[in-house]
Order: structure tokens, then sequence, then C-alpha cells
């Protein structure tokens, strides 16, 4: 599905819009079959409805959820040195680019011609893509609805432009190794040689900073991840019992990733889309993997996507990483 729809009044720098969403029929498919698996799993990209979209930007608010605010605050440090790199007049893409604050930080000193952000989340996209582009009425603004995990085509070829791209949040470290390399590589060909990533990562570090990112005290974290349950309720027909699962949060150290479960408190059947499930007391189901690296691990990865490694900044405490990466 591709359409092409312009926002806004004529006085409002207006926004283009394009429509890649994946069909509801492909999350029907999706979840039916992670349900399926001994280890039931649910990819988390389907936490962004616009209430998971809400949760996800109160997460990047709280104290425990270093990754954001050190993120912003390389961002801004370094933003000069980075927008050097990347070069001036780039169609630049953002993948997942949610509430689009942080390219706020770097789009003084970049200057993109195009900013194209793309992102899962429809209404969350639409309404930052206006925002920004009535804060930076200079910009081109393309906003792109697609699922970025899988291949998806530019929707529009601004050839006379260099490329770069923008992928912050560690969002890369929510995909298997393997796949985070194929989806750096698939970057990399969208932007051709020379091409740039400057690619946010979250490092390894001590397992109870780790594990409380993702425990917070508030329980928005818990909030966000039960909200895939009322989303499957709500978009499949599902009947799942919200007080009848928890959210658990836990670093794999042998694998180097946080994961978050949601885990059955009693035994129980859940019908979805027509298919029941059966739940043991305590069984999981597995939404999200957080892979966390060191710079020479990340490195390695980026190597194997054909990216080389030009540059990298981190905080004082060595909590994030922010890389600046070149393709071919
Ligand atoms: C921004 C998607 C990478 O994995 O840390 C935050 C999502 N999940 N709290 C992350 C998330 C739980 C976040 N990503």
């Amino acid at each position: 599905m591709q359409s092409q729809t312009t926002t806004g009044t004529a006085a409002a720098r207006r926004v283009h819009f394009h429509d890649l969403h994946p069909a509801p029929a492909d999350m029907r498919a999706e979840v039916l079959a992670g349900l399926a698996l001994p280890q039931k799993r649910l990819s988390p990209k389907f936490f962004y409805d616009a209430d998971g979209s809400r949760l996800f930007d109160a997460i990047c608010a709280l104290p425990e959820y270093y990754p954001t605010r050190t993120e912003i605050g390389i961002l801004r440090r370094h933003g000069a040195e980075m927008a050097a790199r990347l070069g001036r007049e780039a169609l630049l893409i953002e993948l997942g680019s949610g509430s689009s604050v942080k390219i706020r930080t770097l789009l003084e000193a970049l200057r993109p011609a195009v900013y194209m952000p793309v992102d899962i989340s429809r209404e969350h996209l639409l309404q930052s893509a206006e925002a920004l582009a009535a804060a930076f009425p200079a910009l081109d603004v393309h906003a792109v609805c697609a699922d970025y995990s899988s291949a998806f085509v530019l929707p529009v070829d601004h050839h006379d432009h260099p490329r770069a791209a923008f992928f912050p949040g560690s969002s890369v470290g929510n995909f298997e190794p393997p796949a985070a390399a194929r989806l750096m590589a698939r970057v990399g060909q969208i932007l051709g040689p020379g091409g740039r990533l400057l690619i946010g990562v979250d490092l390894i570090k001590d397992v109870h900073r780790l594990e409380a990112a993702y425990n917070d005290a508030d329980g928005v974290t818990a909030a966000f991840n039960l909200n895939l349950l009322t989303r499957i309720n709500r978009e499949l027909g599902a009947d799942f019992d919200r007080d009848a699962f928890r959210h658990e949060a836990i670093f794999n150290a042998a694998l180097a990733r946080v994961e978050m479960h949601l885990i059955s408190t009693r035994a129980q059947r859940v019908t979805v889309a027509g298919e029941t499930f059966a739940f043991a007391e305590g069984e999981s189901i597995h939404t999200e993997c957080s892979y966390k690296y060191r710079i020479d691990g990340f490195h390695a990865l980026a190597a194997e996507a054909g990216f080389a490694a030009e540059q990298v900044w981190t905080d004082a405490d060595d909590l994030f990483s922010v890389h600046c990466l070149v393709y071919g």
C-alpha cells in the first residue's frame, strides 16, 4: 500500500506524507505466528500504537531511563562535529523518528535539504513531522510511515542531494545481531558508497543500572509492555486479561541483552483472532530484546554491514555511544 498526501495550510509549511503502513493483516499473521512458538514472542515494533508511543515518550523522561537524556547530551555537546561529518544540504533519513526530539539538536548545524522521518506509528509521526516543519520552515519534510524492519523503498528520490541517515535511541539493539547487520546493510544500500550513518548504541554496563532502566519505580515500562495486550485485544479481537500478566525485565549477561517479558500469573487460555493459546502459570511472552554493545563489538557488527567506523562519541560515564559510520 502506498499513498502520498500533503498536510497543512497554505500559511504553514507543508509536510509530504507517504503511507507505506503495514497492513493489519500482517500484524495478525505475525502475532499468531509468534504466539505459536514454544517460547511465545511478540515483536517490539507492535508497542507503538498511539498509546504506546505516548508511554514510550514518558519512559524517555524517567529518572531510571538513562539512554535518552545521555544520548541527547552527547548530541548537544558534539553536534557541530557530527554535522561536519554528515555534511550540509543532505537528504537526511531518520529511522524510528518518534517525536523527532533528538534531530532538533542537530538541525541548526546540519541544515539538511530534506528531512525524511520514518516511523511505524502513524499519528505520532504526522503530529511530530508537522510540529517540526512549523519550527523549521525552510526544511522540506517528507514523513514516511513504514516498518523499517522489513525492506522499504524511499518514496521519493532526491538524487541531487548527498544522503545521510540518523538512527538514534539504540533501536538497533532491538534486533538480533544478524538482523541488525542486515538492517544496517539495507540502510547502506540506500545511502550509497560514502554515505554516512549516525547511530546511537547503548553500552554494556552494571546489571543493576540496566535492569533499573527497564523496571522503573512508577511502572511506566510495565504499562508500556502490557499495552501490547490491550492493543492486540482491540485490533485483533483478542481476550487477554491484562491483570493476569505481569511485566518483567532482566539482563541476560550471556547474550548482552535486556529482555522484556509478560509473565502469565496463572494457567489460562487466550483467544486471538479466533485461535486459542494456552499459558501455563509463569509462562512468558518475550516482547523485547535490547542488545547492549561494547564499542569494538559494535564496530565489528557495522563492518559486517559494510560500514567503516569513522568516529565515536560517548558521555563521561561511558553509558551510551553515538557512532559516525561510512558506507562502502
Ligand atoms: C528505544 C526501542 C531502544 O530498548 O531501550 C524502552 C525501547 N523498551 N524501555 C529500548 C524501550 C523499554 C527502547 N528502544
